[in-house]
């Protein structure tokens, strides 16, 4: 491993506002430490006061009816908020994601709003499924992954076992950054590779080198078998693994790995040190017709999540804008590209948790909150005129498929209005059927139903229920043969309906029949995702 490789990395230049910010997210299994390490770094960044300042976790371990509670006071993903703060000259946004599994969608837009992302893994866990799931989306874009693996102050998995878990899971490579010295009872410090040094549990400096060997002639160190050990193992990492080469890191092949506590703020001063100077600068954004470069001068950017009622006193709705070019200024009109219409920007806003203050300026990776009545979706893009699409946010085949049954037929078009309301926000997907005139909605966990007639309920006056349709299965469906689509359509128009924006969906009994569909018509594309413009 060539450390002195990465401590050489050279430093970027600074000199446009936007290659000072840092976008980026955490992602994890609930409980590995997210809350946890958020609070430390916001903390360690001078950010907050105290570890404990910011809350507003949900899901993860508090129990449905408080989420539910949570989430009537507050809209509905209460820790999807952004937190914007200064670090040693640059501006981190961290883009804060759900932990609950049933709102995964709502993490992977999120997630296609970052231009980096933290992984937390449980030393005593591994790999585990929700990190795999949100890792997989990360690598759809090739985000650029720092690794922390927390809770090294209790007894885990040996640190070559999980870096081989890791690697093979993942097929990600790694490269140590932070080295643990023992774990739980017997973790004496780390040594910190890059600043070439080694270092007590209390953080402080105990000894420094030029070369690994030269610690061999520490004897207060050699003396202790915890430190030999780790040092045996650290030289085999060493023989095993890539050294750092930021190209392939910020091409997300290749992943820093650190090993610390977040409970106890060990390697937390050093995975921001890691985010601050190899962090990627905000990064190209697929779209239509071009990729947008973050130093093109003319303002985009796009929705990548709407969110209602953030603050209890005003029935506001915010959508969350990820700048993607040029300098945007308070007051500008933008161009909704979806529905072709101006808008004045008058009151964007930059947020820090559920704080926020208005924004007089923004660059590309800064995150922008618009307040709105409906103008803006998810998926929606803003220029200053031009017509560009931007890409990759898309919505999931349901998992859920229900019939919406209203309580009250007087009261059809206010449901509507709320069904439409809320596709636009992305808390459900809406379709109607060709045949009949039934509502349908789609989602991908239990626990978005009971939102969504809650939401209704509340805010439209509207009760709902919901009924089992014969439907397990949701697939979009293209081809590039108009008229074997109609074919299609045809032979199956009870089975056939249209999402908000008109597209046709094919509703299946279950895999079955999705599959044999796909046998009978192998020219028609079936697709589990798509692009929301
Ligand atoms: P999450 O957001 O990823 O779901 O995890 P969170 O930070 O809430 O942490 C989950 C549990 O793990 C918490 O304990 C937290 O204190 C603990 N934890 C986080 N980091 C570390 C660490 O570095 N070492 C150790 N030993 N524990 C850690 P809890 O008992 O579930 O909750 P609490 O009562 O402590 O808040």
């Amino acid at each position: 491993m060539s450390l002195s490789s990465a401590a050489e990395a050279a430093p970027r230049s600074l000199a446009e506002p936007f290659r000072t910010r840092r976008t980026f997210a955490i992602i994890s299994h609930p409980d590995a430490g997210k809350t946890t390490l958020t609070e430390r770094l916001l903390s360690a960044a001078g950010a907050i006061q105290s570890a404990g300042a910011v809350r507003g976790k949900a899901g993860g371990r508090s129990t449905r009816s408080d989420w539910m509670e949570m989430e009537q006071k507050r809209g509905i993903s209460i820790t999807s908020s952004v937190m914007t703060f200064d670090y040693d000259g640059l501006t981190l946004n961290l883009l804060d994601t759900p932990g609950h599994s049933d709102f995964s969608e709502d993490t992977y837009r999120t997630l296609t709003a970052v231009d980096a992302a933290i992984m937390v893994i449980d030393a005593a866990k591994g790999i585990e499924a929700q990190t795999l799931k949100l890792f997989e989306v990360c690598r759809l874009r090739d985000i650029p992954i720092i690794t922390f693996i927390n809770k090294v102050d209790r007894e885990g998995l040996a640190p070559l076992d999980l870096i081989d878990e890791i690697q093979s899971k993942l097929a990600l490579d790694l490269t140590p950054v932070l080295w643990p010295i023992g774990q739980g009872v017997d973790f004496r410090g780390y040594l910190d590779l890059l600043e070439k040094r080694v270092v007590n549990p209390q953080g402080k400096p105990i000894a420094e080198y030029d070369a690994i060997e030269d610690l061999l002639d520490n004897a207060a160190l050699v003396e202790d078998p915890v430190f030999m050990t780790a040092l045996e193992n650290l030289e085999m990492a060493t023989a095993m693994l890539p050294g750092f080469d930021l190209a392939t890191f910020h091409a997300g092949h290749l992943s820093p790995v650190l090993f610390g506590s977040a409970l106890k703020g060990i390697g937390v001063a050093e995975l921001l040190r890691t985010l601050g100077e190899w962090g990627p600068e905000p990064r190209p954004q697929p779209a239509i017709p071009a990729p947008i470069e973050p130093s093109d001068k003319k303002v985009t950017g796009f929705v990548f999540k709407v969110q209602a009622n953030m603050d209890a006193n005003h029935r506001d709705r915010i959508a969350f804008v990820r700048l993607c070019s040029g300098t945007f200024t308070r007051g500008m009109r933008l161009k909704n590209v979806r529905s072709g219409k101006d808008m004045a920007v008058s009151n964007p806003m930059f947020f820090f948790g559920n704080d926020r203050e208005l924004a007089d300026s923004a660059v590309a990776g800064d995150i922008v909150g618009i307040p709105n009545h409906g103008t803006l979706s998810v998926g929606d893009t803003l220029t200053e005129g031009a017509n560009i699409n931007v890409t990759g946010i898309p919505n999931f085949a349901p998992e859920i498929i229900r019939r919406v049954r209203l309580g009250d037929h007087m009261k059809t078009k206010q449901m509507a209005k709320a069904l439409s309301d809320l596709s636009e926000e992305g808390v459900t997907q809406v379709f109607r059927r060709m045949v009949g005139a039934d509502w349908i909605v789609g989602v991908v966990g239990q626990l978005q139903l009971e939102v969504l007639s809650s939401r209704i309920e509340k805010e439209y006056g509207v009760p709902i229920t919901f009924e089992s349709l014969n439907y397990e299965v949701a697939r979009w469906i293209e081809s590039d043969e108009p008229a074997e689509l109609a074919r299609f359509i045809s032979a199956q128009k009870m089975n056939i309906a249209e999402d908000r924006t008109g597209a046709p969906v094919f509703l299946a009994q279950n895999a079955w029949w999705a599959d044999r569909a796909k046998q009978d018509f192998p020219k028609i594309r079936f697709l589990t995702t798509k692009e929301r413009h």
